[in-house]
């Protein structure tokens, strides 16, 4: 004898799965597409029970071969044969750096079809536009579930409003959304990106501190693309710091928008109305930093600690691969992590939402900090301890991304 739910697997195995399996409230689109769509969803509904009841008189009647559900019949997790695939459709911002690229590995990993997601991935290459336009098209096609990571924090309300009339819960990762209406999204789950920079300060404050540097400390900033998270939370960090510290000042601020190329472009350009006077160079991702770094060692400046002899010292974030080696190397001073392994962040949340549960409205993760110089162990922000983990070869060789 079947278990019931063998029976109703093997129901749907056969019959083609007229609902995906799926719970009904996933029949929940407003209708964007007229009342045809509401008028197919209601025949859906009414459908479930008929096929059923005629898969049981089937069964009774002894003609009904049952077939055996094959053992993983996509390939899938145990028990995603009950609820047909869930699909996400996930705005991505774009390609712009290492960590992203580590971040759409990560989450394309998470949601495959194997773990029982389709998957639709759109990358906006850097434009609101873009992710606006992807955002709509995922509505039009129903999708059960919107993830986004939003390039810049403003501009959401009409987009997200239209999803939450149509039902379709949005999940907001890494960079953070400014709405008037919090229910507008399910949760956040990201970075504190203040605090990444705040953490960055503090280092430096005890470096210079270390070294007895009381002289004056000219800071070139290259910032990340205005108006995003990353920007806004590292940039207010660095001038609440500038406030703090007497003898420092930002003699250069400008947007690299975290790509190596524009990183490369502003420093040149700050190179040429500054030169030997910058002290530090505070580039807000590893990648305007190898773009910081490459400027100056082709104007024949030396990125390193030694401040008093005309090195630049370079604070970064993100903490990648190849961050972390030039950490190492001595060329970048600091490195605060900023983790981009999102994928099973994600997926633990979208499950946890389909299972009907409650979700945190918003999650920080939790970050490392490196560097190369071993003697400052600990700092203290916010009136709490924070680790600076020393850089070593073996670190970085067990280095994911
Ligand atoms: O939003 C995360 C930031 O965006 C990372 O610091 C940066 O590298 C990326 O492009």
């Amino acid at each position: 004898m079947k278990h019931i739910n063998d029976v109703i697997a093997s129901a749907r195995h056969i019959f083609g799965d007229v609902n995906g399996g799926r719970p009904q409230n996933h029949i929940r689109r407003a209708d964007p597409y007229g009342a045809g769509q509401i008028l197919i969803s209601t025949l859906r509904l009414s459908f479930i029970p008929c096929v059923f009841c005629i898969f049981f008189c089937f069964l009774l009647s002894g003609c009904g071969k049952v077939g055996v559900l094959p053992a993983d019949n996509d390939g899938g997790v145990s028990g995603q044969e009950d609820r047909g695939k869930i699909t996400i459709g996930l705005s991505q911002i774009g390609s712009e750096s290492d960590w992203r690229m580590a971040s759409t590995a990560s989450v394309t990993a998470a949601f495959s079809s194997s773990a029982g997601y389709d998957l639709i991935f759109d990358d906006a290459q850097q434009k609101q536009e873009n992710q606006l336009k992807a955002i709509r098209e995922f509505i039009d096609q129903g999708v059960d579930y919107i993830v986004l990571d939003p390039v810049v924090e403003s501009g959401w309300d009409s987009v997200l409003s239209e999803a939450k009339e149509a039902g379709i819960p949005v999940v907001v990762y890494d960079r953070r959304i400014e709405v008037e209406d919090d229910s507008l999204y399910a949760c956040w789950i990201g970075s504190d990106f203040k605090l990444e920079g705040e953490r960055a300060c503090v280092w430096l404050s005890e470096y210079l501190e270390s070294k007895g540097v009381s002289r004056n400390i000219n800071i070139a900033d290259i910032q990340g693309t205005i108006g995003a998270s990353a920007q806004i939370g590292r940039t207010a960090a660095l001038e609440e710091a500038v406030m703090l510290n007497k003898n420092w000042r930002i003699i250069a601020q400008d947007s690299g928008d975290f790509t190596t190329a524009k990183g490369k472009e502003v420093m040149t350009a700050m190179l040429e109305k500054y030169g030997s006077d910058i002290n530090v160079v505070y580039a807000e991702n590893d990648n305007m930093a190898y773009g910081a770094i490459e400027a100056l060692e082709a104007r024949g400046y030396k990125a390193g600690v030694d401040i008093d002899n005309g090195e630049f010292l370079v604070v970064s974030f993100d903490a990648t691969h190849t961050g972390l080696q030039m950490t190492l190397d001595g060329k970048i001073a600091v490195n605060t992590e900023c983790n981009p392994l999102y994928g099973p962040r994600l997926t633990e949340i979208i499950e946890t939402l389909e299972a009907g549960g409650d979700v945190e409205k918003e999650t920080y993760i939790e970050e490392e900090q490196f560097s190369g110089i071993s003697y400052i162990g600990t700092i203290q922000v916010r009136n709490r301890p924070y680790t600076v983990t020393p850089l070593t070869e073996d670190l970085l060789s067990n280095r994911k991304y």
